[in-house]
C-alpha cells in the first residue's frame, strides 16, 4: 500500500513511522512546557537543519536551516548560481551533504520518495532520449507501482488525464525530442501530476513558456494547493512573486530570509539576496529615465 495524497489522510494521522525530531514538537514532554495530550504535531513536509552542500569541496549551500510549511505555495528566489537547484537536489538525495540533514515528513527521503514530485530544470534534461510523451508521463506512476509492475490501463487513463490537465493530450505519442520548450515543460508537469505526490518541487516551471502556458501552470499550482499539497517553485520573475506565492525563501548560498511573502519581500532582503545589484539596476534605470533623449 502506498500513501494517500489527500488532505484528509494527512489531517487524521501523523506521518507513519515519523521519528521525533528536534523542533517538530512531536515528542511528548519536549522542552518548552507540557505537551498537548492530543493532536500530535505532524512533522513539516520538509525540514532542513544545518545543511552544507559542496561540489568538489567548494560549498555552494551553507548552513541551511529551513522548515517549509504544509499546504502552501512556496517560492524559492535568488540569483543565478545561488544554489536553488542544488537545494532541490539535496532534498531529493541526488547530491551528498557535507553536513546536516534533511527530513521529509520527519523521515529520510528514501522511504518518503513517493511523496515528492519533482519537475527538473528543463535545460538539465536529455531531450534526445528516445521515448514518447506518454512514456515519460507514465514514469510518474512507477513510484506507486514499484519497479516490477508495469503500468496498466488505470495508470494510462491517469496519464491521459494529466496530459489533458496540462493541455497536450494530442501529443501523447510524440517523441519528446520533437517538442517545443513549453510543451516539454508541460510533459514534466503531467508526469508530476500523475505521481499524486504530497510535495512538489518545481525547478523554474515558468522558464520560456508563453502567457497561456503560464496561466495553465498557475491554475495547476492552485489546484495542487487546494488538494492540500505543498508546492515549492524556483522562480525568477520578481514582478510576479508577490501575487503567486504565499510563502517565500530568499536564497543566496544561505537562507537570507524565509516566511510569508509579504514579510519577506522587503527592499533590504532583496538587496541582500542579489548583492545590491537590484539597487544598482534600479538606480541605473532612474538615471537613464532622467537623461535627455539624445546621444553623446
Ligand atoms: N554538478 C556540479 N558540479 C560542480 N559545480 C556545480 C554543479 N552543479 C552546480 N554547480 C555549481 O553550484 C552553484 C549552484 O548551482 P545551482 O545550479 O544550484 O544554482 P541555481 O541557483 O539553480 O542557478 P540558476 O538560477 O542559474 O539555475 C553554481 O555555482 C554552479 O556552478
Ligand atoms: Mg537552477
Amino acid at each position: 500500500m502506498h500513501t494517500q495524497p489527500q488532505a484528509q489522510a494527512r489531517a487524521s494521522q501523523p506521518a507513519r513511522g515519523g521519528e521525533a525530531l528536534p523542533g517538530t514538537g512531536s515528542a511528548p514532554g519536549a522542552a518548552g512546557g507540557p505537551a498537548a495530550p492530543s493532536a500530535p504535531a505532524v512533522p513539516p513536509p520538509i525540514e532542513i537543519h544545518d545543511m552544507t552542500v559542496a561540489y568538489h569541496h567548494k560549498p555552494v549551500l551553507w548552513d541551511i536551516d529551513l522548515v517549509l510549511p504544509e499546504g502552501k505555495l512556496i517560492g524559492i528566489v535568488g540569483p543565478n548560481g545561488a544554489g536553488k537547484s542544488t537545494l532541490f537536489k539535496a532534498i531529493l538525495g541526488l547530491v551528498p551533504l557535507a553536513s546536516g540533514w534533511v527530513r521529509v515528513y520527519g523521515e529520510r527521503y528514501q522511504p518518503r520518495r513517493g511523496l515528492i514530485g519533482y519537475v527538473p530544470q528543463r535545460e538539465t534534461v536529455d531531450w534526445d532520449f528516445p521515448v514518447d510523451v506518454l512514456d515519460v508521463v507514465l514514469m510518474g506512476s512507477y513510484g506507486r507501482l514499484g519497479w516490477f509492475r508495469r503500468p496498466g490501463r488505470r495508470e494510462r487513463e491517469q496519464a491521459y488525464e494529466a496530459l489533458r490537465q496540462v493541455g497536450i493530450e494530442g501529443l501523447a505519442r510524440r517523441q519528446i525530442s520533437q517538442l517545443s520548450g513549453g510543451q516539454q515543460q508541460r510533459v514534466f508537469l503531467a508526469r508530476a501530476l500523475c505521481q499524486q505526490a504530497r510535495i512538489y518541487l518545481m525547478d523554474e516551471p515558468f522558464a520560456s513558456v508563453d502567457a497561456a502556458t503560464e496561466r495553465a501552470i498557475i491554475a495547476i499550482l492552485h489546484e495542487l494547493r487546494r488538494r492540500g499539497c505543498t508546492v515549492v517553485v524556483i522562480h525568477h520573475d520578481l514582478q510576479t512573486v508577490a501575487e503567486t506565492f504565499d510563502w517565500l525563501v530568499l536564497l543566496n548560498m544561505r537562507v537570507i530570509a524565509a516566511g510569508p511573502t509579504s514579510e519577506v519581500m522587503t527592499d533590504e532582503n532583496l538587496a541582500r539576496t542579489y548583492g545590491g545589484r537590484l539597487n544598482l539596476l534600479s538606480r541605473v534605470a532612474e538615471l537613464v529615465a532622467r537623461q535627455p533623449a539624445h546621444g553623446g
